[in-house]
């Protein structure tokens, strides 16, 4: 019952843990390449348009639809009509694969903050980390356990689980007060840190100059929205459900704007500072900051960074405050990831909050384990992240915009309710973005992807493992969302009337 339900001591909370979702990997390694790769400074008009055009409005969708329908994902669709809530498990089932891997990554960067004190990748970064630290076996899967990633992912998933058994207020929200702050002060340091390097001048140069021929590339501009969606965390269930534990009276529309324009702050601070960064790097080799290579994803802060903060002044330090931050940006983000099952399968199976913490976190951490402290886990990653950002992600953006406008028709109902309880007024405008552009937009995206894996094999692996890994892992997603909404809810979800506003 509604009494029951767990809140948020108020909006800041709330606001914290928004913001502890959005922030994340993306921001750190993933923008400051995908912005030099499409146009530099010039990329900065597609990302804004992305952003007001779809980012913005999905997110306040995302809200609107948790906050009114009060409840996890698959009760939230439910309650817009029974047939919907596939919908609902299907972003629950995205949320849960996103949360097998992610967890690796914030290993990862957990042992580098470890390896930074006593610059222990030694002259060799790249084999380091292929070699020595992953033990990579290459695009196979094996089922040869890595130690020194096997363990600190075992503490890891302890931790997330006592987070998440303690509650939204107790554990989710403590937990991103403290995290959120921190990650803000030790990121700027490393931000200042990186201007005043030799050459940072260099390296902002070649960020932030823009190439004007980018924007006539489609490539461009679809780099632009899937940066914004996955940077936002929205579409598949974590916003809905983060915004489902707000009191009644909650300035929605405030909130989703200032979540929005602190992701993207910590995304421009990223840039300046891992392009200040490279610069500095350029200028020790005597190279333009253009002929440097390995300045995206993985490679950038396993490899890359390594190698500069072998060759600067202080580097220990730099490379504690680098790998800290992605720690905690990490952290925080996989919280709201695992929040999204744990809600469903509470409500859904009429579950205690540790049963059920305990249980999707219990899956997800033998799966993870299984899957990702392997010697093969490198290429399992990478491609099962493809295909589930733009395939899982984008689909279920589509169908979300596409039913709550048309199936369900609630896009007036949900302006309103936007309206009733925000101080910002949302017009017209958004009804035309969330019902018309978005699926539009998004589905161009999403026939593009297809059409990319099926005629290639993604990143060059073969045929038959993206097949397996990738398809394999968005037909899970599917046929899990079938079978868990075919499920009896053992509690009572449908006699919901949403309260007057
Ligand atoms: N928004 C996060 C980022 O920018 C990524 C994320 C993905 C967070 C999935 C939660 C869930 O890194
Ligand atoms: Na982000």
């Amino acid at each position: 019952a509604e009494t029951e339900r767990e809140q948020w001591s108020g909006q800041y909370g709330f606001l914290l843990a928004a913001i502890g979702s959005a922030v994340g990997l993306g921001n750190i390694w993933r923008f400051p390449g995908v912005a030099y790769e499409s146009g530099g400074g010039a990329f900065l008009i597609p990302y804004l348009v992305a952003l007001l055009t779809a980012g913005i409005p999905i997110l306040l969708l995302d809200y609107s639809l948790g906050h009114r329908y009060r409840g996890s994902a698959p009760a939230v669709f439910r309650r817009l009509g029974k047939r919907f809530e596939a919908l609902g498990w299907f972003q629950v089932a995205i949320s849960f694969v996103i949360a097998t891997y992610y967890t690796v990554i914030i290993v990862w960067a957990i042992r580098y903050l470890g390896f930074s004190v006593t610059l222990a990748w030694g002259e060799d970064p790249l084999n380091f980390f292929i070699g020595d630290f992953l033990q990579d076996a290459g695009a196979t899967v094996t089922t040869d356990v890595v130690g020194g990633i096997f363990w600190p992912m075992l503490l890891v998933w302890v931790a997330v689980l006592v987070i998440l058994g303690l509650g939204v207020r107790k554990g989710l929200e403590v937990a991103n007060k403290i995290f959120i702050p921190l990650l803000a002060v030790l990121f700027l340091t490393m931000v200042v840190r990186a201007v005043f390097l030799d050459g940072a001048a260099d390296g902002l140069n070649a960020f932030f100059t823009p190439d004007w021929s980018a924007l006539a590339d489609p490539n461009v501009w679809i780099a632009a929205y899937g940066q914004v969606f996955f940077s936002l965390s929205i579409a598949f269930g974590i916003m809905l459900t983060y915004s489902s534990y707000l009191k009644r009276r909650s300035n929605l529309g405030a909130t989703g704007f200032v979540a929005a324009f602190a992701n993207s702050s910590f995304e421009l601070l990223a840039g300046i500072g891992v392009f200040a960064t490279l610069g500095f790097m350029a200028a020790q080799q005597g190279i333009g900051v253009g002929e440097l290579e390995g300045i995206t994803g993985v490679i950038l802060s396993f490899v890359t960074f390594p190698q500069i903060i072998s060759m600067m002044p202080g580097g220990p330090i730099f490379g504690v405050l680098f790998f800290t931050s992605l720690t905690l940006a990490g952290f925080t983000s996989l919280l709201s990831i695992l929040q999204v099952p744990s809600a469903a399968i509470q409500e859904k199976f009429d579950l205690s909050r540790r049963a059920a913490t305990l249980g999707v976190g219990g899956a997800a951490a033998l799966i993870s384990l299984a899957l990702y402290s392997t010697t093969s886990s490198l290429a399992v990653l990478d491609t099962v992240d493809y295909y589930t950002n733009n395939i899982g992600v984008v689909a279920s953006a589509i169908l979300t915009a596409v039913l709550a406008t048309f199936g369900a028709r609630k896009l007036p109902e949900l302006q309103r309710h936007l309206n009733a309880v925000s101080s910002t007024r949302i017009g017209t405008w958004w009804r035309v973005l969330v019902g018309i552009f978005v699926p539009v937009a998004l589905t161009i995206m999403l026939v593009w992807s297809l059409y990319q894996v099926v005629t290639e094999p993604y990143s060059e692996y073969p045929w038959s493992f993206v097949n397996t890994a990738g398809w394999g892992a968005v037909a899970l997603m599917a046929v899990s969302a079938l079978v868990l909404s075919a499920v009896r809810w053992r509690r009572p979800v449908d006699d919901f009337t949403p309260s007057p506003d």
